[in-house]
């Protein structure tokens, strides 16, 4: 088998459009998660029994399920019930995003619930509501608690949006296949592929040692 490099070299300018593609979705993605997560996670954590309820129910939903068929639910089983085609990078992003929901809202729980129970109850003897001691003691020491398990969450995303490209989604995995259906170059073009993900993934853990060296402070100390 010989390695034909000049045809990475030709290949490049689409692959670099796909992974930038790839980088738009999984932004999108985990922007839209941290937002539903951070307040599922809240909603879980509420001595309201509803909100407890409907919270518990979409996690273990969607953890419980593949993403892969997710996609397949939004993108071919929901247009059956309104009655309309849903846009690829539509379906893309709300597959991705409710999944990630879902992924970012047990962090935060977990981050919550890492804060001292004293702060709850300090807050609440000031006068605090429970929503304005969430709001302004707790989360904001649960949040250096989840850096480092939310840069792993953008690890993932970055990695299972490849998962779109079943749904005929141009981002990189989707352009790797059809540039090899065209010449045949498995090895030069999953090589390609498989180096741009790892770029993408290492500059995100670099971004995300350099944030928890920024904010984590060590309150023990
Ligand atoms: N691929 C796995 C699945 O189908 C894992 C999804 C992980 N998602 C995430 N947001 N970390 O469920």
């Amino acid at each position: 088998m010989s390695f034909d490099f000049s045809l990475i070299i030709d290949s490049l300018p689409l692959l670099l459009t796909g992974a930038a593609v790839t980088i738009e979705i999984t932004a999108i993605a985990v922007a839209l998660g941290f937002i539903l997560g951070l307040i599922t996670s809240v909603c879980r954590l509420s001595s309201i029994k509803i909100l407890r309820v409907i919270a518990i129910c979409y996690v273990n939903i969607i953890r419980g399920t593949p993403m892969l068929v997710q996609i397949f639910l939004i993108y071919f089983a929901l247009p059956m019930i309104i009655g309309e085609r849903i846009n690829p990078f539509v379906a893309a992003v709300a597959a991705c995003s409710i999944n990630s929901g879902a992924y970012v809202s047990e962090i935060f729980r977990a981050g919550i619930q890492a804060v001292d129970k004293g702060q709850m109850e300090a807050g609440r003897s000031l006068g605090l509501s429970w929503m304005q001691t969430m709001r302004y003691i707790i989360l904001p020491q649960a949040f250096k608690n989840v850096i480092p398990p939310l840069g792993n969450e953008f690890i993932s995303m970055t990695k299972e949006t490849s998962l779109v490209s079943v749904i005929g989604f141009e981002e990189l995995t989707r352009r790797g296949q059809l540039i090899i259906a065209k010449t045949y170059g498995s090895f030069e073009i999953w090589m390609t592929v498989a180096a741009l993900y790892l770029i993408m993934t290492l500059s995100i853990a670099q971004l995300v040692s350099f944030l928890e060296r920024r904010f984590a402070t060590d309150d023990r100390n």
